[in-house]
């Protein structure tokens, strides 16, 4: 719905900038290197891959300037860390507010009821104060409910192992979480539709 529309317009806006000279020649042809892994539509080729469609501009920008600076890793594919480390500034700009103009559809994947439960439990206690389910908290909050179980279980077992950069509130509470405790939360967080 509008998605290929959303598409259109940035491709305009990209030939537009392009040829007033502003320098973004590239971006489309980054686009497509994006779209390799994450899909015209921002949900991703791969189960490893993060929804990106729909994440808040500042969320996918702080997430990009991360990846290209070392302070988060690229574990499940380097690709993603090296397509950071080639964006200029304007670059990533253009692709977060390409992305951020996508809706926010959860991803549905399948879980374990019990385990569901037990996550909401911890997700209530220890996260539920900054991570709000989409258009219910704050707009540049992290969005946890419906993303990818693979890409939320690699991201907390990266937390967990100090390896990945994190808020000292957050790593307070990650780092008191036994390895149950964070498949719980994955399966909390996949449990949640839209
Ligand atoms: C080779 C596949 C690949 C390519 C190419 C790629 N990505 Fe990614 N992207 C990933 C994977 C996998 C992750 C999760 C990585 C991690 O944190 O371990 C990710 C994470 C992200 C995130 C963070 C999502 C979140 O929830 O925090 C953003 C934003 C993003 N990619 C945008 C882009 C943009 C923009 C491009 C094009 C310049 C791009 N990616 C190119 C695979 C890719
Ligand atoms: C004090 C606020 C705060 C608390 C409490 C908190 N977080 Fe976070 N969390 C953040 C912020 C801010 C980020 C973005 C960090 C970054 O730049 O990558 C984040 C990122 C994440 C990410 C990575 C998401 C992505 O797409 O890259 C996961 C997973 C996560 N938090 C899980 C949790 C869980 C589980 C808890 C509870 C045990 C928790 N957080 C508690 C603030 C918080």
């Amino acid at each position: 719905m509008g998605r290929p529309m959303d598409v259109w317009k940035s491709i305009a806006v990209v030939t537009l900038l392009t040829a007033s000279g502003v320098g973004l020649a590239d971006v489309s042809g980054m686009l497509k290197l994006c779209t390799g892994c994450h899909g015209e539509d921002g949900r991703g080729m791969t189960a490893d891959m993060p929804i990106i469609a729909g994440l808040s501009a500042i969320v996918q920008e702080d997430a990009l300037y991360g990846y290209a600076d070392g302070n988060r890793n690229c574990g499940t594919t380097p690709m993603m860390c090296k397509s950071a480390e080639r964006l200029t500034e304007d670059q990533i700009v253009e692709l977060a507010a390409h992305y951020a103009a996508m809706p926010y559809v959860a991803a549905g994947e399948e879980f374990d009821a019990a385990l569901a439960e037990a996550g909401k439990a911890i997700h209530d206690r220890d996260c539920a104060i900054c991570h709000h389910a989409a258009g219910s908290g704050d707009e540049d909050e992290v969005v946890l409910h419906g993303q990818r179980k693979d890409y939320l279980r690699y991201a907390l077992q990266q937390y967990a192992a100090g390896e990945r950069m994190q808020l000292p509130a957050m790593a307070k509470k990650i780092s008191a979480l036994a390895s149950e405790d964070i498949e719980a939360l994955v399966n909390y967080y996949a449990s949640y539709r839209n």
